[in-house]
């Protein structure tokens, strides 16, 4: 986890791919005429502004609206789901939670890395979400993944029961993030980690840039949650990632 920390992804010009929140700023969401009404797709008409005012407002009820864009063929080779578990530094036997994890895209990818001794769980709000994932890991045989519906503000995981939890393309929807942070940090193991995962200023997809937050705001949120975080280095081509660990903590390094 501790490579050299690199604050602003390389290389901006590229193909304009599907995103892991949206595709374009204007796009309707698919599907829902509720989704396009009220916000114009993830990224429309929202209220608020990360850069000032709050979290990116948007719901993702119907999974099945969701799936070609959040597991699309081609998210792999800019998610880089490997190098992004990989960055976590799971160990067999552990457990991890998959914050918004919305269709469940990296629950293959923690499965495999916790192996049958390790467990996942997958954290969303909307209840079809949690419907999706229980049957994706039934369907894909993940034996070590379940799914779970949790409240907006609270992830609603025992006090320290895991050992990371993964944020992708999740945290700018979170609201008081700094008290979130802290709620994060309460359900960690001393040796525990917070990774989020969220788009540069740069990408080609992903919110609208007033709703992505810098690397250094979101390092900041995590320490105000008294968590020692740490902006890590990556390939990612349109995300950074930001590891938080409990600050009492000598390893997740
Ligand atoms: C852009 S999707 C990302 C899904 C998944 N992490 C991925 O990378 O494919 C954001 C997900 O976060 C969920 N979400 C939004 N706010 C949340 C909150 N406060 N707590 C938990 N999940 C939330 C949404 O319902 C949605 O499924």
């Amino acid at each position: 986890m501790h490579r050299r920390p690199r604050l602003v992804a390389p290389g901006a010009a590229l193909a304009a791919l599907l995103t892991g929140c949206s595709a374009t700023p204007d796009a309707a969401a698919p599907g829902s005429g509720e989704h396009a009404g009220h916000h114009g797709g993830h990224d429309g008409h929202h209220g608020g502004h990360d850069n000032g005012a709050g979290p990116l407002v948007h719901r993702f009820e119907r999974a099945e609206d969701w799936v070609a864009e959040f597991e699309g063929p081609e998210r792999d080779a800019w998610q880089k789901p490997a190098e992004v578990v990989a960055a976590m530094r799971i160990a067999p036997g552990m457990r991890v939670a998959d914050l918004g994890a919305g269709t469940g895209y990296f629950l293959p990818h923690l499965s495999r890395a916790v192996g049958p001794t390790g467990a996942v769980v997958g954290l969303d709000i909307e209840r079809d979400m949690v419907r999706y994932m229980t049957e994706r890991a039934s369907r894909e045989r993940l034996a070590n993944v379940t799914a779970r519906q949790v409240g907006p503000a609270d992830p609603g995981l025992d006090p320290g029961s895991v050992d990371r939890i993964l944020v992708v393309n999740t945290w700018h929807h979170i609201p008081d993030r700094p008290a979130y942070a802290a709620k994060l940090r309460a359900a960690l193991r001393p040796d525990g980690a917070v990774v989020v995962v969220d788009f540069t200023d740069t990408a080609r997809h992903g919110p609208p840039k007033e709703h992505r937050i810098a690397p250094e705001a979101v390092a900041a949120e995590l320490r105000a949650g008294g968590l020692s975080p740490e902006v890590v280095a990556e390939d990612l081509p349109d995300q950074y990632i930001v590891v938080g660990r409990r600050a009492d903590a000598g390893a997740a390094r």
